[in-house]
């Protein structure tokens, strides 16, 4: 690692190689500004050209930006097209036999799916959907394994117009239960179970649980694949297998036309307070920042082995799984399994064994794997990859390097892509034939992306100190309103103080070269490996314990995770007695948090103590608890804490 510290602190810039800017969509930094350029010169003309050359239109638009109720914005609207024929049908004519999906099962089984046949799963799929009246606006929740049936699912909503809501296998019954009541959902599309790392874990008892919470009398279908043959409670009334939906369904299903603002999905993620917002993304506006995402910064090519780790329950697994690689008519990889089943070289045995031009990962797999077999990589032919990707949080310079050297030989450009759930798709990362890198930096805004950093009053800062990341203008991916919460988008989003400019929610600064560097969240979310959690979610489940007066969560730096969930708990009764008693509580309430949210909100720590630090009104001073969770003095001033005694009790509670 001594090397790898040295290099950082040369702070070295990678530029990128002759031959890979020859070969590059955009090539050379003058060919990125020019397209900077035309975007500020003619802002909707520019993206009005985009739109009309990238995507297919039943019916073309004639107006680009509708401004006219800020922030509500809408883009190409008389338009109209249908997201699935884009990503399907569009291809059949060049390239029906080619290879759209390559599917790797967790126990090694490959199966590989061509468009032609892609094509005809999905209507056949969305010919059942219809059949069980399922019908354009309606929501269906998706809660899948990674798996080719998934990305049927969710193009088969978009074939008829439905809206679909994914939901990640991995969060608990509670939190579906959230999600199908909030979106009002017809369909919930499951399976029987997952399997991870040769383990089955059932998927549907989750489904059936969160139905019986009360408030789902909007769900009249439940569709189940059957992933692993286990055995699975049924109600008859509502439930019906995959397979039996699909048979004897016609394999063309004309597409529902639809109008480019015609929500593509509600997505829910995690925000400062309060329960998590249903992200509602366009069609139209949001295929596009896909599909020139793929073109400009992973630099596609008809010939590419396309690899996106993320699952389809993230946002990244939506733009650039279910919806980019298609759009382009690219074959993509597609993992069920864990980066470390059956050991950490997995992900590079498939990189070998598929031939892998182009992965992208997230950091804190990255970091994970280095510790679990740093030397791996050496051990597999990866000499198909022209290309990384990084995504979900900052990537550190260590890990950057090792994902540079080790797994790129020290010849594949790293993408570090910076963007959200809302943006839909990457705004500030590098067009790798274009601009040189540096480890640890995203680099400068795509071509139309007016990002900008600003302080409190909003005007630009342009030091090393930075400020809030914003965007100054509405841009085509961009998140159309908070599912049945308008207000919340508004408020939240285009806060006053930003004057109509986007507020991303991160801090970021910028170098001398005018690159972006991302220094974490302004709110309260954190970031567990790469997955955004709110902090108050996860209070309101640890409060909602019969054993909990009070909960407060904060963040501390993590080596893998970036950063892990620290809790401060106030139990109804006395503190635990004895370290063993406190242990054993602390468990209790962890695998409460789990079920509550999911596995991934699990505190890593819990300290009890007979009240949180507060202010004489009575609000928390998280600020203190930060410094207690990371083992700092406290230097900071605490004249306005009712009760001083606290810090030292909290300082010193068994872990
Ligand atoms: C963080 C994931 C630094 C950031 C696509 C953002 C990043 C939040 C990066 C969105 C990156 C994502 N560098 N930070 N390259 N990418 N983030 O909605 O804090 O799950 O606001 O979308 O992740 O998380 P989300």
């Amino acid at each position: 690692m001594s090397d790898i510290q040295s290099v950082m602190h040369e702070n070295r810039v990678f530029t990128p190689s002759a031959d890979f800017v020859k070969q590059a969509n955009v090539s050379g930094m003058e060919a990125y500004q020019a397209l900077c350029a035309e975007a500020s010169k003619d802002y909707t003309g520019f993206w009005g050209r985009l739109a009309r050359e990238t995507l297919q239109w039943k019916k073309p638009f004639t107006k680009t930006l509708d401004d006219s109720n800020a922030p509500f914005y809408k883009w190409f609207e008389d338009g109209e097209l249908n997201v699935s024929y884009n990503c399907l049908d569009a291809h059949l004519a060049a390239s029906a036999d080619k290879t759209a999906i390559i599917f790797e099962a967790d126990d090694g089984v490959v199966t590989k799916i061509n468009y032609r046949d892609l094509h005809a799963r999905v209507c056949q799929f969305a010919n059942g959907l219809k059949s069980r009246g399922i019908k354009k606006g309606d929501r269906v929740v998706i809660y899948m394994p990674m798996s080719i049936e998934a990305v049927v699912a969710m193009q088969g909503c978009a074939r008829i117009g439905a809206i679909h809501s994914v939901v990640f296998g991995g969060f608990s019954s509670k939190s579906l239960h959230e999600r199908i009541t909030d979106a009002k959902a017809s369909a919930v599309i499951t399976a029987d179970a997952q399997m991870r790392g040769g383990r089955t874990m059932p998927l549907k008892p989750a489904v059936d649980e969160a139905l019986t919470l009360g408030g789902c009398e909007s769900v009249h279908t439940v569709i189940v694949y059957q992933r692993a043959a286990c055995d699975t409670a049924w109600d008859a009334s509502n439930n019906i297998w995959w397979h039996d939906l699909v048979a004897g369904q016609e394999s063309v299903c004309e597409p529902e036309w639809v109008g480019a603002e015609h929500p593509l999905f509600i997505l829910y993620t995690s925000g400062s307070t309060g329960s998590p917002k249903g992200v509602q993304h366009s069609s139209a506006g949001y295929l596009l920042g896909a599909m020139i995402s793929m073109q400009w910064v992973f630099d596609y090519k008809a010939s590419d082995i396309f690899w996106c780790t993320a699952d389809v329950g993230w946002i990244t697994g939506h733009s650039y799984v279910a919806y980019g690689p298609l759009a382009m008519g690219g074959t993509q990889v597609i993992f069920e399994g864990v980066p470390t089943y059956p050991d950490a070289g997995r992900f590079w045995k498939m990189i070998q064994d598929h031939k892998v031009t182009t992965f992208y990962t997230a950091p804190t797999a990255i970091r994970s794997l280095i510790k679990l077999g740093g030397e791996l990589p050496k051990q597999y032919d990866l000499s198909s990859l022209r290309l990384l990707g990084s995504v979900g949080e900052p990537i550190n310079p260590e890990a950057w390097m090792w994902y540079y050297n080790t797994v790129g030989g020290a010849r594949c450009p790293i993408v570090d892509t910076w963007w959200q759930t809302e943006t839909g798709c990457h705004m500030i990362a590098p067009l790798p034939g274009a601009m040189p890198i540096k480890p640890g930096t995203c680099t400068l805004p795509l071509p139309g992306i007016m990002a900008t950093i600003v302080n409190e009053a909003g005007d630009e800062v342009f030091d090393q100190h930075g400020g809030f990341l914003v965007i100054k203008k509405p841009f085509p991916s961009q998140i159309r309103t908070i599912w049945g919460d308008p207000e919340r988008y508004k408020k939240g989003y285009f806060p006053e103080e930003m004057h109509g400019a986007y507020l991303a929610g991160d801090s970021a600064h910028r170098d001398e070269d005018g690159y972006f560097w991302i220094m974490g969240r302004i709110d309260d979310v954190l970031n567990v490996s790469g997955h955004r959690l709110g902090t108050m979610e996860i209070e309101s489940a640890l409060a909602s314990n019969p054993l909990v007066a009070e909960a407060a969560i904060v963040g501390r730096p993590h080596e893998i995770k970036g950063e892990a969930v620290v809790a401060f708990v106030v139990l109804k009764g006395a503190r635990p007695e004895t370290p063993e008693k406190a242990r054993e509580i602390a468990e209790i309430l962890r695998n409460w948090v789990a079920k509550e949210i999911g596995p991934i909100a699990k505190p890593d720590e819990i300290r009890f103590g007979e009240n949180l630090p507060k202010t004489r009104s009575g609000k928390i001073m998280r600020r203190l608890l930060r410094a207690i969770a990371k083992g700092e003095e406290i230097t900071q001033d605490v004249s306005t804490l009712e009760n001083p005694a606290i810090l030292d009790q909290l300082k010193n509670a068994v872990r």
